[in-house]
């Protein structure tokens, strides 16, 4: 059968199959019912999907709020929205554990674009990694579709495959990344303010604390480097502390974002999941029509990083940024 890979016999013994949706990464498992528990063993498959695809994209899980965190808890230890809610933001959602990235009111009501929630949101549609802001960056990220606009009215994720983007830069430039070990800075606030300069034009990053990772780094579990940027990536550092032109940011970003790095993944019922790696991936929420019309309702369990490199170069805390 097409697409079927042979290294993945036990969600092909549930009646799952597996395919690539671009060259270099993503795929999608249709097939796999996720109702009951993996084992321990077919759970190990769907992590290693992750891990060599980056992203992948899960039809019809059938998975619910509590079988959607318990997935999550065997990935790793969870990130929760508890510095959301001490900065004021009310949860609409049941458990600290869903991170709600919906357009969904408390009320049920669209929120409207000109709102804080709404200008927040923005963010989103920057390609960024998530959490990287704070001291313990995520790793997996797993998002679960609980209500979809009608097809056609967007709404769409994309992805940007930033281990290839690392892979193709010139021997030159990646030796000089590889020998000033730049740290990369990473504000919320700064992304936000990206994507909405005006509602945000008293909001000053450097008045917050950033997080800080190294800009070229190993992705420990497939052994492959990656270029770990995103929207949230304020300034660079070298080893003299001194900062290199802004351009040197702007061009890799700008490079990690070319479309032949990035594949867009259409939602299609209710019920899919899209679990990528925060630390080989970047994403972004696709706009559309929708946004003023049609609820969709998205729900995002966040694992903490688990590798040697998850706190990067912070201070090993439990303070995280939130915004209200
Ligand atoms: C996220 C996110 C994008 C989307 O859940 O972290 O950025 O398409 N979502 O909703
Ligand atoms: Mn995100």
């Amino acid at each position: 059968m097409p697409g079927v890979l042979l290294e993945e016999p036990l969600l092909q013994s549930r009646g799952a199959t597996l395919r690539k949706l671009a060259p270099t990464f993503a795929a999608e498992i249709v097939g796999l019912d996720l109702s009951s528990a993996p084992s321990v063993e077919a759970f190990q498959e769907i992590k290693d999907a992750v891990t060599k695809y980056g992203v992948v994209v899960i039809r019809q899980t059938n998975l619910t709020d509590e079988s959607h965190i318990a997935l999550g808890r065997q990935f790793g230890e969870l990130d929760d929205i508890t510095p959301y809610l001490a900065a004021g933001r009310k949860n609409r959602l049941k458990y600290v554990e869903l991170f709600d990235v919906s357009n969904v009111e408390e009320d049920g009501s669209i929120v409207p674009l000109t709102s804080p929630k709404g200008q927040h949101g923005k963010g989103n549609s920057l390609f960024h990694v998530d959490s990287s802001f704070n001291p313990r960056r995520a790793g997996f990220s797993l998002l679960l579709a609980h209500e979809l606009p009608p097809p056609n009215m967007g709404g769409a994720t994309a992805f940007a495959d930033t281990r290839t983007a690392y892979d193709d830069l010139s021997d030159d430039l990646k030796a000089e990344l590889v020998s000033q070990n730049y740290i990369a800075f990473h504000s919320m606030h700064h992304s936000r303010k990206l994507a909405s300069p005006e509602y945000f034009a008293d909001l000053d990053p450097t008045q917050y604390p950033m997080g800080k990772h190294r800009l070229v780094q190993r992705h420990e579990a497939s052994g492959r480097m990656n270029l770990y940027v995103a929207a949230h990536v304020h300034h660079l550092e070298g080893p003299d502390g001194q900062q290199p032109p802004a351009k040197l940011f702007e061009d890799l970003y700008k490079h990690a974002c070319d479309d032949k790095y990035v594949v867009q993944i259409e939602w299609q019922n209710a019920g899919d999941m899209i679990i990528w790696d925060n630390t080989c991936v970047m994403h972004r929420a696709l706009g559309g029509e929708f946004r003023t019309k049609y609820r969709r309702d998205m729900r995002r369990v966040t694992v903490h990083d688990g590798s040697s490199t998850a706190w990067g170069l912070n201070e090993k805390t439990d303070k995280r940024a939130g915004m209200p």
